[in-house]
């Protein structure tokens, strides 16, 4: 068996803080336009958000099958030895309950807009193949899933950092520079 290495690849990092870019600035976005905007008093400055939170967030349903073709074949770094058995458990469940959320957030939104007879436009360049007809039915369903999943994804992405910051700065190990440096 090859011994763990010490640090991620640099694709496995770009691949990771890029996706983190992408899930922050779509989420706050999304929360924004979802929650202070109205299409009675803001109209079409709504609809240029909604947009662009679509348009920003779709590239993530390509990168998270690279992502995960390459978390598979391609060895990654042993959590630290000072970790309990059950917090490396958790630790592991924790990052695939993330990388399902990463699947799971565009397929609800693209099933969302769908629905809501919209397209789901991928970086102002093309739009996804439109995969259902407008179902106002579909669409009261799938609102709710994606909202409450973005606020469980949120709570989840905040609880990721501030572990990999007590990792830091506080167990002083290796697990935060394994994903920033080489
Ligand atoms: C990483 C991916 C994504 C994240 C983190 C995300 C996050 C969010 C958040 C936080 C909201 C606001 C929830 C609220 O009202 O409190 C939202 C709303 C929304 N999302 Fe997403 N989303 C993602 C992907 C997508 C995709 C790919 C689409 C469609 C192609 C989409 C379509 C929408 C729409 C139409 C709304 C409603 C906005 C409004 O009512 O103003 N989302 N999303």
């Amino acid at each position: 068996m090859s011994a763990r290495p010490q640090y991620y690849t640099r694709t496995a990092q770009l691949l990771h803080w890029l996706m983190a870019f992408i899930f922050i600035t779509a989420w706050f976005i999304g929360f924004y336009s979802g929650n202070f905007l109205s299409y009675a008093t803001d109209g079409s400055f709504k609809t240029t958000m909604i947009t662009a939170h679509k348009n920003i967030a779709t590239p993530i349903l390509f990168l998270i099958v690279i992502r995960i073709f390459w978390r598979y074949t391609h060895l990654t770094p042993s959590l630290p030895q000072s970790m309990s058995k059950p917090m490396k458990s958790i630790a592991h469940v924790i990052h695939w309950v993330l990388y399902l959320i990463l699947v799971m957030l565009p397929i609800t939104g693209c099933l969302f807009s769908w629905s809501a007879g919209y397209p789901a436009p991928v970086l102002y360049l093309f739009n996804l193949p439109t995969l259902i007809e407008p179902n106002k039915h579909l669409m009261a369903i799938i609102k709710p899933i994606h909202i409450y999943l973005s606020w469980f994804a949120g709570l989840l992405i905040v609880g990721h950092i501030l572990a990999a910051l007590q990792h830091h700065f506080i167990d002083k190990d290796n697990v935060l520079k394994s994903m920033i440096s080489k």
